[in-house]
C-alpha cells in the first residue's frame, strides 16, 4: 500500500516574479484552488492520507492552509460563504500533514532526499505541484499510477509525448514498450540540450519511488545545473533493477510556465470551477 505522498515545494517560482516574491508558487490559485490543493486531492483520491511537503523559507502559508483558520473560520459560520471550506475541511478531516524545511536549494533529487526523514523505509508517491494533471474521464493519474505498481512492485515515472523543441525542458526517457502506455526505461537523460533526447516521451512529475532511491541518491553527484537531479538517481535504480515510465491518461498542464498557468486556469474555469 501507497499511504505518503511527497510534495517538493521548496523551490522559488522566480516565472511568476513579483507574484511569488513573499507567496509559494504552490499556493498560486487555479480559479480559487491553490496548485498544492489539486495535488492533494489526487493523492487522496489514490488512497494516500500521510502528505509530506518540503518546504522552505517563507513558504509558511503552505502549512497554514491545511490548518484551521479560527478567525475567518468564526467570522463565517453559519453563512452560505462556509460552502466554500467544504473541500479544504474534508482534506484536513482525511490526510495529515507534516512538514520539513529544505534549507539549500541543491536540486529535485536533494528535496527528495530531504524528505525520507517524513517517508521512512516505505514505497511513496512523489508529486510536483506545478504540474497540474486533471482526468475528467476517469481515475487521475497517481491512482492510476498505485494501480500499476500494485501489479509490478517497482519504481514508475509518468510520461508523456511532448514536440521535439520542447523536450529539452524535460527528464527524457527511453525503453522498450513491454504493454500498452508501459515502457521498461533503460536510459533517461535530464534536460538533453536540442536535438539529443533519446525519445518525445517527457518525464512529467508525478513518481512513484520504492524507498531504495534514498541510498541512490545519497550516493548521486550534482549533474544538470551542478544540482542532483532525481533523474540521474532514477537511471543508477533502473541499471540496478527495474524503473517504468507509463504514459499516464489525462491532461496535465505545466503551471511552472506563464502559458500553461493560463491555459489551466481557463479549462478549470470552464470544466470543473462551480461557484
Ligand atoms: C523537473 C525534473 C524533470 C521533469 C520535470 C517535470 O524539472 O527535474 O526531470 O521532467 O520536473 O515537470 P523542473 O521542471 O523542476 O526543472
Amino acid at each position: 500500500m501507497i499511504k505518503k505522498c511527497l510534495f517538493p515545494a521548496a523551490g522559488y517560482g522566480t516565472r511568476f516574479l513579483p507574484a511569488t516574491k513573499s507567496m509559494p508558487k504552490e499556493m498560486m490559485p487555479i480559479v480559487n484552488k491553490p496548485l498544492i490543493e489539486f495535488g492533494v486531492d489526487e493523492a487522496l483520491e489514490a488512497g494516500m492520507n500521510g502528505m509530506c511537503i518540503v518546504t522552505g523559507r517563507g513558504k509558511n502559508s503552505l502549512t497554514d492552509h491545511f490548518d484551521i483558520n479560527y478567525e475567518l473560520e468564526n467570522e463565517i459560520s453559519g453563512t452560505p460563504k462556509e460552502e466554500k471550506l467544504k473541500d479544504i475541511r474534508a482534506i484536513m478531516d482525511n490526510a495529515y500533514f507534516t512538514f520539513i524545511r529544505q534549507r539549500e536549494m541543491k536540486g529535485l533529487g536533494h528535496a527528495i532526499l530531504i524528505g525520507k526523514k517524513l517517508i521512512g523505509d516505505q514505497p511513496f508517491a512523489v508529486v510536483l505541484a506545478d504540474d497540474l494533471c486533471i482526468n475528467e474521464e476517469g481515475d487521475g493519474v497517481l491512482k492510476q499510477m498505485v494501480a500499476l505498481y500494485n501489479q509490478f512492485r517497482c519504481t514508475i515515472v509518468a510520461v508523456q509525448e511532448v514536440p521535439e523543441d520542447q523536450i529539452h525542458k524535460y527528464g527524457v526517457i527511453k525503453g522498450e514498450m513491454i504493454k500498452d502506455d508501459i515502457y521498461r526505461v533503460d536510459d533517461m537523460v535530464e534536460k538533453p540540450p536540442q536535438g539529443t533526447a533519446p525519445s518525445n516521451l517527457a518525464i512529467i512529475g508525478r513518481y512513484i519511488l520504492t524507498p531504495d532511491i534514498f541510498d541512490i541518491l545519497k550516493e548521486t553527484p550534482p549533474g544538470k545545473g551542478g544540482e542532483i537531479q532525481i533523474t540521474d538517481a532514477l537511471l543508477t535504480q533502473a541499471k540496478k533493477g527495474c524503473v517504468l515510465a507509463y504514459k499516464f491518461k489525462g491532461k496535465r498542464f505545466d503551471c511552472g510556465s506563464v502559458p500553461g498557468y493560463i491555459e489551466a486556469t481557463n479549462y478549470v474555469y470552464d470544466n470543473i470551477y462551480e461557484d
